[in-house]
């Protein structure tokens, strides 16, 4: 593991080397033994420890930037001191609620939703993570409209759970689990005179990402979600707009719809909703399109959903990237990293074909398949953290924090750009 970030000397109350082998063995054993061997492939056989902001620690002290940040949920870096403070506070008077009474938390992230979500979006049903998410906008879209079609989109990513992998439209994920959800048709994505050949008065809701992020950060035309929006209007049916990777501040606007001022009748989020403390998803509706769970609230439910935890973090996380100015710091930062990355292409066409982003959410595509893995072990040997598209293995993604500072953007292009040029020789050679 030579040449890794600077190593700190182990932090305290890390376990020493030899029982984090045999922590490594046991998750083998007891969680996934080809994650393991992944993880040991890409050199990374410890244990991740603690870190703050963009910087991520291991178990034997090395420090990486870390711009995969849990596929975007890390958009206020690790451990935001706002969101720490009010989940510690939270944490000493009310976690999980009975159930039997509203509590603030919930009401003041429900409030602020509204107030920043676009269009009528008054209503927010709270769940745990993404795919839940999906799977409750999923289920309104129908009870809603009475209809059961729902049109989504080729390489979309929308969540592993039954409805939301009905949606997701990569067969590798699909295949093994069929039959999924019958009345799905998945379209190309970008494409609206496709979604316009298949809509129908039988069309419960469009589903769709305001930039496929899993399928590598594919970003439609500007024209698409607004003629997407009219053919909804049209036939009677809803858009539903999936935020869970774009949303609340990752592309520089709140939302990735904002780009283009289209506004959907429900809206999915989860990932930086948390504030990179806690899990917590939502999605969200206009009061007409929310009455049927509205008049029944037993019809759709969750544990865990809103509790005041959660929603305290969320609350905190919102209120930080307004004050804090993140949206901006998103915008400004992604323009650095990516006419860095740029610069990289321009000089190494026969590995990277594209650089292209919004905000801090940038991808690369790789002119093969394969040279990923050769950049991506070698950029974690010298610390820093980026992964590839979980429905494009050819497109890497860069997704750091907004806090992230200028010398560690400078810094990680430095390590990117080292990586690449060794990848160049690499692919020279073959
Ligand atoms: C657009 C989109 N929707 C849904 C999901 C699923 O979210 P989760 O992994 O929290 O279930 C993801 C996850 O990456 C996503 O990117």
């Amino acid at each position: 593991m030579a040449g890794m970030g600077p190593a700190q000397g182990r932090p305290p109350g890390a376990p020493d080397r030899a029982e984090v082998e045999r922590l490594l063995e046991s998750f083998g054993r007891h969680i996934s033994s080809s994650l393991l061997r992944l993880y040991r492939f890409m050199g990374l056989d410890t244990l991740e420890w603690d870190g703050e902001g963009a910087i991520c620690r291991d178990a034997e002290g090395r420090e990486y930037l870390d711009f995969v940040g849990a596929n975007g949920t890390l958009f206020l870096g690790r451990r935001h001191p706002r969101v720490t403070a009010a989940v510690r506070e939270q944490l000493d008077r009310l976690t999980i609620s009975s159930r039997l009474f509203a509590h603030e938390p919930q009401i003041r992230l429900a409030e602020k939703l509204a107030e920043i979500a676009p269009g009528d979006l008054q209503y927010t049903f709270f769940c745990n993570s993404g795919a839940e998410a999906v799977e409750g906008a999923l289920k309104l879209a129908r009870a809603a409209t009475g209809r059961t079609e729902i049109i989504s989109t080729q390489g979309a990513f929308h969540g592993k759970t039954f409805g939301a992998l009905s949606a997701t439209g990569r067969e590798l994920y699909r295949k093994p689990f069929e039959p999924l959800l019958p009345g799905f048709v998945h379209v190309p994505y970008g494409d609206a005179d496709a979604v316009e050949a298949v809509i129908s008065d039988r069309t419960a809701a469009v589903i769709v990402e305001p930039i496929q992020g899993e399928n590598g950060v594919i970003i439609p035309p500007d024209d698409y979600l607004p003629r997407l929006r009219q053919l909804c209007d049209r036939h009677g049916a809803l858009l539903i707009i999936d935020e869970v990777q774009a949303g609340l501040g990752r592309t520089g606007r709140w939302f990735g719809c904002n780009h283009t001022d289209t506004a959907p009748d429900i809206m999915t989020m989860a990932k930086i909703l948390g504030g990179g403390v806690m899990p917590i998803g939502a999605f969200m509706a206009r009061p007409e399109v929310f009455e049927p769970m509205d008049e029944n609230p037993y019809i759709h439910s969750s544990t865990f959903g809103g509790n005041a935890l959660a929603c305290a973090a969320g609350y905190a996380a919102l209120q930080a990237i307004e004050e804090e100015g993140l949206l901006e710091q998103a915008r400004v930062k992604g323009e650095r990293l990516m006419a860095g990355l740029r610069q990289i292409a321009a000089q190494f066409p026969q590995v990277i074909r594209e650089v292209r982003g919004r905000g801090l959410m940038i991808g690369m595509e790789l002119t093969r398949e394969g040279l990923g893995g050769v950049i991506i072990a070698d950029i974690v040997q010298n610390g820093l953290l980026a992964i590839h598209s979980l429905n494009n293995d050819r497109v890497m993604r860069f997704l750091p924090p907004a806090v992230v500072t200028e010398d560690q953007i400078d810094r990680a292009l430095e390590i990117f750009g080292a990586a690449v040029e060794r990848a160049a020789a690499v692919a020279e050679e073959v």
